[in-house]
This record gives C-alpha cells, structure tokens and sequence, in this order.
C-alpha cells in the first residue's frame, strides 16, 4: 500500500472542522485588524529563502526541499511564508508606492525535518506581514493580534519577549558574545562551534543543556541595546501592559530565522509536549532592503495550525440541515427530487438506498442533521412526508404541497 510520507498528513473529517474553524475565526480577526488576503506561490527560487531565511539558519542549511526543475533553475517548497510575500510587496513595487501594506495569508509549508509529535514535514501556518509602519505600536498590535485569536479559540499561553537590537547595537553585540564565545568553546558543541562564525547569536538557543549551562554567564543583549531599541522595548512592554498583555522576557529568544531586527516574539504552550511553539514573528525593517527593494520598516508573524488544532476548543455543533430517507425503493427518485429542490438553500443528506426508519435516523443522528425526513408507502400514496425534529424530538407529518 502507497502511503503519505514521513511527516506529511492528510487533514479530513474532524481535524478538517477543526482547521478551517480556525482559518475562518483568525481570518476574520485580521480583517478586523485592516488586513488582505494574500497568496503566493508555493515554490519559489532557492535564493529568495537563502537571502532571507539566512544560509546559517538550520532551515536553510538543512531542511529545504531544494531541487533543480526541468528548466535547470534552482527551486524550493517555501519553508516559510515570509520571504516570498517580501518578495511580492517588491514585484509589485509597493515598496516604491510607500503608504501601509498589510497582508494576511494560510498555507503548506515545508521543512525536511526529524519528524515527530507537533512537527512535521508539511505543516501550515497562518501568518500576517505589515509593511510601512515605523512604530513599535505596530509591533504591540501584531502581538495583540495573536493573543486575540488565540482567546477566541479558548487557547491559554506563555508570552516570550525579546528584543535582538538594530544594525547599530547588534555588531558591538554580536562581537562581545564571540568573545565570550572563545572563552569556553573547548566545552562547546559541534553546532555552537560551527554557529560562532556563521551566525554567532543563535547560540543562545542551542538545545544543548551543557551549552546552554555554559552560557549563562554570556553577554546578554538586552543589556546592550542602543538608546533607540531600549526606548522602543520599553514602550512596547508599556503598552503590553496597558492591554493586559502578559509577557515574559527571554534573553535567549533569537529565533530560527536570520531576517529580526529589534522585537522577537513567541507565543508557546505548555500543553503540547516539547514543540511548545504555537507562533512565532518579530520586527525584519531591513529584509525588504535585502531582497532588493526600496528600505521599508516591516514587521510580522505566523501561527502553527496543526499545534493549534490540537489545544482549540471548538464551540459546539448545532444540528443543522435535512437528511432525506426512503423506506421502500418505489420512493427514492421522489427524495432525490426533494433532495435538489432543498439544497438551492440547505445543508442536505440523501441516502439513495430503501432501508427501514431506525437505519435512517441512526444514520441521521450521525451527520448531525436537524430534520430527519423519510418518505415510505403511506406517504407516497397520501403526497406526505414524515419529519423528525432530532433537536426538539417532536414528529411530523406534513403534506409534500406544505413542505
Ligand atoms: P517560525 O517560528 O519558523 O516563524 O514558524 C511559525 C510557527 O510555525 C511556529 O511557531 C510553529 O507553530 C509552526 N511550525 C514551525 N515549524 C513547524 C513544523 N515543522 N511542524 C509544525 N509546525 C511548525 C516563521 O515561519 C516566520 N515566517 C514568522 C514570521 C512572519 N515572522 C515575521 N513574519
């Protein structure tokens, strides 16, 4: 038997519920926010991700779905959905038009990685990007955002916060921590090491316990931020704090990604088991710059579904809709008539074998419908249908003229 790769799901019946409840639910809290829809491709140039993400990154250098297509070019599954919506705000020249962009998508992605509960190798992710706004009110916002819909789908969580400095605080940072790198590197990991020239912050969060032990003595980057970042990290808590917005601050959070600049958030779970992440986003002012359009603050995030899938509490389902039954098999091509007239407006269940009336309303009771209708000799001779109400419990006989 042919079955789904390794950490590749199918999503149907309940978790399909699940999953378009919440894409409807976040995506009427964006549209209240101000944002649009946006889709992009799901394949995309290798450099795009390579320019974003960073080479250092463990996405990039590990996890990509990479491949040359028949055109000889270079090409991915998007690992993530930021970069190729930078890559669209750029080649549509919105970056040029300036003004406020904000965009919302929900998508497949993909990471080649060890797959496991919470992580797979195709997930989705529901995520927005806000272009053109140079205020850490944005920032606050984006993070009110997540909080809301996760209260909406009745889902408790830990705030991480952090700020990870702009290009005049992060370089004095960045050299003081390979100093402090240098000082224990014969204790250090493989990674660490290999970390310390190619991207020395994400040290921070290597999953090493004895790194990790080892620095805690480093340099932290709060402490070094410049009076602009200090500033702004202050208004944002200040303004976390007016919204009952509670947060904790991690010095460590650097997040997987290369494209950050000051705010760096996460939004985890403490019900789900090791791949506690639930959403993650944060501030990237020069990424439009890098991918080669015209410098434009921005700031974002994106949500795990199939994390949050597994902690919504889904509001409970009305019965709603009609089931149609015959008894005996003269009756069905009457049902199916009455089957096509109903559905120009209702949910409506057909089942096109005679059968006797317990069948039918166990089968009605199972697709959760209202009305229960079945028609068997008596009422095709007499032009009636029975209906059950299985909400109300109470039966009917109705004349088909009335119906
Ligand atoms: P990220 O933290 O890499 O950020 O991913 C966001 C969320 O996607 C995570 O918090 C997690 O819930 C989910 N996720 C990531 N990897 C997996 C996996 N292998 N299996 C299941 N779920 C996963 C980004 O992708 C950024 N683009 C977010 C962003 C938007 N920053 C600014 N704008």
């Amino acid at each position: 038997m042919i079955k789904s790769l390794r950490g590749m799901n199918d999503i149907l019946s309940e978790d399909y519920e699940r999953f378009t409840y919440f894409i409807n639910l976040a995506t009427e809290v964006a549209q209240n926010y101000g944002f649009h829809f946006i889709e992009t491709p799901l394949l995309e140039e290798t450099a795009l991700f390579k320019r974003s993400v960073g080479e250092s990154s463990d996405i990039v250098g590990k996890e990509m779905y990479q491949f040359i297509d028949k055109g000889e070019n270079d090409v991915c599954l998007r690992p993530e959905g930021t970069a190729g919506v930078v890559r669209a705000f750029v080649q549509k020249k919105l970056d040029k038009a300036g003004g406020t962009h904000r965009f919302f998508y929900h998508g497949s992605m993909f990471r080649y990685e060890r797959p496991q509960k919470g992580r797979l190798r195709q997930f989705h992710q529901f995520g927005v990007e806000s272009f053109g706004v140079d205020s850490v009110y944005e920032d606050a916002t984006m993070i009110m955002m997540v909080a809301d819909i996760l209260k909406k789908c009745g889902i408790g969580y830990r705030l991480q916060l952090n700020s990870l400095g702009d290009q005049n605080c992060m370089p004095q940072y960045r050299d003081s921590l390979v100093t402090y790198i240098e000082s224990v590197e014969d204790e250090i990991c493989e990674d660490c090491k290999r970390r310390k020239t190619t991207n020395p912050i994400r040290v921070l969060d290597c999953k090493n316990t004895h790194c990790q032990n080892l620095y805690e003595n480093a340099p932290k980057l709060i402490n070094s931020l410049c009076n602009t970042c200090k500033d702004d990290f202050t208004k944002l808590k200040q303004i976390l704090d007016d919204n009952n917005v509670s947060y904790e601050i991690d010095t460590n959070l650097v997040r997987g990604l290369d494209y950050y600049s000051k705010t760096a958030f996460e939004f985890v779970s403490d019900n789900i088991g090791s791949q506690s992440a639930i959403a993650g986003g944060g501030r990237y002012d020069r990424l439009v710059e890098f991918l080669d359009g015209r410098p434009t603050p921005a700031v974002g995030f994106a949500m795990g579904i199939e994390r949050l899938m597994e902690l919504i509490v889904m509001p409970e389902t009305k019965r709603n809709g009609y089931y149609f039954g015959a008894m005996d098999k003269d009756s069905v091509d009457l049902i199916v008539k009455l089957t096509q007239e109903k559905r120009l407006t209702q949910k409506v269940f057909c089942d096109y074998k005679a059968k006797n009336l317990k069948k039918h309303l166990n089968a009605a009771d199972k697709v959760n419908v209202r009305y229960c209708c079945i028609i068997g000799e008596n009422e095709k001779k007499d032009a009636t249908i029975w209906v059950k109400d299985l909400e109300a419990k109470s039966e009917n006989i109705i004349p088909l003229q009335d119906f």
